[in-house]
């Protein structure tokens, strides 16, 4: 094990209900003017903006509001935050919402604390020093932003969507109430749980010896996503499945179940370049190029492949590592396929033609990609090109 630092102070209130303490936490944490953030507009048809908005009025919390969120939310809406914040003294952010709220709320507090451009921070020209306190009330369990220190924003301009990360950037509070996920569509549902599922791959998939502990965090929380996927997808309402994912997202990627090691993150990179391109949801490009990527590694380095199979997957052991572990592939993209993601390019509405575009937008500045086996770009080349059909 490596040594390590941890520190991850969000104040989590979980359970039904709880959106009713928004303006006390956000008092307690320090709000006297608060941004309303948000997306699309599904706040506003579940009624959540309503409870939110009517907590701070009975506590008499000023605020004002921002909407319209974009999944693979965008740069210029955070432009537009960061004038509103400095116009109107905001000293708090309250992202209503899911990761790309969240991540936005997280960029417009960053850029308002900052004198150059906000993308500075995600093309790594500047390091986030500090940002405005965000507080979340989390409606979708997926990307984990709730409880994680990062940022993904999409430039509009250059077409390149990029992370940053600080933790500073880690949110006060976050109101996880898994009654909030019912409304989710099953698609997104399934992306989310993609996502989730991958966050932990990026850190399983590693080549630091002696991890036990976290190892068997990673698996536990593999055979939570295993069990209870399946059972959202067949009844929505299903509160007990919904609040164990909700927690497993937050475990998933705040980072507890990574300490210690070495992590790898290539299929987060190589993703991010369809969402950027296509505007796909991110869990279900994951669930496209996270299997593509582990058939590629498997021919290189299949050891933790094999574990994965055996401990996740319950694949007894076959003649080889090699078959062992594709067994485990199979297994997991045949739970992909279960819960209704896709697993190719042409499901996503992404092109052959493109794979030069997104492997050269990936490289920009870069010569290998991921740890667990470094990537080359030819290497990365193979991996979209595996994603574009079913083996
Ligand atoms: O915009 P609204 O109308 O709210 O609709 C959203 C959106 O269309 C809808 N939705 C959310 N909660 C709902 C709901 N619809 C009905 N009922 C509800 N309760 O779902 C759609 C997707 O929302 P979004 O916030 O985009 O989803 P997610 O949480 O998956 O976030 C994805 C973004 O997070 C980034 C991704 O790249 C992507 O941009 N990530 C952020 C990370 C981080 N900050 O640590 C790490 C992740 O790996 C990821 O990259
Ligand atoms: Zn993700």
């Amino acid at each position: 094990m490596e040594n390590f630092t941890f520190y991850a102070p969000t104040y989590f209130d979980f359970g039904r209900n709880t959106e009713s303490h928004v303006a006390m936490l956000v008092k307690r944490f320090g709000g006297t003017n608060v941004l309303l953030h948000y997306g699309g507009g599904s706040i506003k048809r579940s009624g959540l903006y309503d409870r939110v908005t009517k907590c701070l009025e009975e506590e008499g919390i000023p605020y004002g509001e921002l909407g319209g969120v974009q999944p693979n939310p965008r740069s210029g809406l955070v432009y537009e935050g960061i004038d509103l914040c400095r116009r109107e003294g905001y000293d708090f952010i309250l992202a209503v919402g899911g990761g790309s709220v969240i991540d936005s709320a997280k960029a417009i507090a960053a850029g308002t604390c900052y004198d150059g451009d906000f993308w500075d921070f995600y093309t790594k020209k500047a390091t986030i020093q500090k940002a405005l306190p965000v507080g979340v009330v989390l409606t979708i369990a997926a990307a984990g932003s709730e409880g994680s220190t990062n940022t993904v924003i999409t430039n509009e301009k250059t077409g390149f969507k990029k992370g940053a990360g600080s933790d500073v950037l880690r949110p006060r509070f976050s109101i996880l109430n898994p009654e909030l996920t019912c409304t989710l569509p099953p698609y997104q549902t399934a992306a989310g749980a993609t996502d989730i599922m991958i966050h932990i791959c990026e850190r399983y998939f590693s080549n630091t010896e002696e991890v036990e502990i976290t190892d068997r965090l990673c698996e536990a929380v593999l055979k939570t996503m295993i069990y209870e996927t399946p059972r959202v997808i067949k009844n929505p309402d299903h509160y007990e499945a919904r609040a164990n994912i909700m927690w497993a997202g937050m475990i998933a990627h705040n980072n507890v179940c990574c300490v210690g090691r070495v992590q790898d993150w290539a299929s987060h990179h190589i993703e991010h370049e369809l969402s950027a391109l296509y505007d796909v949801t991110h869990g279900a490009g994951l669930a496209v190029i996270a299997p593509a990527w582990m058939r590629y590694v498997l021919t290189v380095n299949p050891h933790k492949l094999v574990q994965f199979a055996e401990r996740v997957w319950d694949v007894p052991p076959q003649q080889t590592e090699e078959q062992t572990a594709l067994k485990g592939i199979e297994a997991f993209e045949a739970f992909l396929k279960s819960i209704g993601m896709p697993l190719t390019f042409a499901e996503i509405g992404a092109s052959e033609k493109d794979i030069d575009t997104l492997t050269k937008k990936l490289f920009e500045g870069q010569e290998t990609e991921g740890n667990y086996v470094k990537l080359t770009a030819g290497d990365v080349k193979k991996i979209y090109e595996y994603a574009t059909r079913r083996l």
